[in-house]
C-alpha cells in the first residue's frame, strides 16, 4: 500500500510540478521584477503593467526584435549609450542572473497591436 502511494505520488510529481519548473524557465522573468525592472517597465504582451511608469520608458514586449545581446549586456550595465542616452539604471547581479534575464528579454517578440 505504501509502495503504491510511494508510486503515485512520483508520477504526480514528475507529470505535474517538474514540467513548469524545468521545461518552462520563467527565472528571467522574476528577475525582471527583483530587480526593479518593472518599476519603470511595462511588457504589456507577458501581462506586466509596471508598477509606476517613470517617464518615457519604453515597453519591452518586443525588446527581442530591437536588440542583440551585446548591445543589451554593454546597455545595460551602463558601458554604452541609447539615443544619447546611458540608461538609468545599471543591473546589479551575478552573472548567471543577468544571463537568464537577458535570455528571457531576447525572447520577447511580440510588437504591439497596431
Ligand atoms: C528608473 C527607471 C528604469 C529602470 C528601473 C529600468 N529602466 Fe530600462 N529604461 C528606462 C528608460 C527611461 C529607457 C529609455 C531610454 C532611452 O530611450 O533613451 C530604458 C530603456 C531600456 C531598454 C532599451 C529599450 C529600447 O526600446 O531600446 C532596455 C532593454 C531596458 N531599458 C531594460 C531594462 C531592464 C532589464 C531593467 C532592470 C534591470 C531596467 N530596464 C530598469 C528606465 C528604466
Amino acid at each position: 500500500m505504501k509502495v503504491a502511494t510511494l508510486a503515485v505520488s512520483i508520477v504526480f510529481y514528475s507529470l505535474f510540478v517538474l514540467p513548469s519548473s524545468v521545461f518552462a524557465d520563467t527565472s528571467g522573468e522574476k528577475i525582471f521584477h527583483e530587480k526593479g525592472c518593472v518599476k519603470c517597465h511595462t511588457v504589456k504582451a507577458h501581462g506586466i503593467n509596471g508598477e509606476k511608469k517613470l517617464m518615457e520608458s519604453p515597453d519591452l514586449s518586443d525588446i527581442g526584435l530591437k536588440h542583440d545581446s551585446d548591445f543589451l549586456v554593454k546597455y545595460l550595465r551602463k558601458k554604452i549609450k541609447l539615443n544619447g542616452k546611458k540608461h538609468l539604471k545599471r543591473f546589479k547581479g551575478s552573472k548567471e542572473e543577468y544571463k537568464k534575464l537577458e535570455m528571457w528579454l531576447l525572447s520577447l517578440k511580440t510588437p504591439p497591436a497596431q
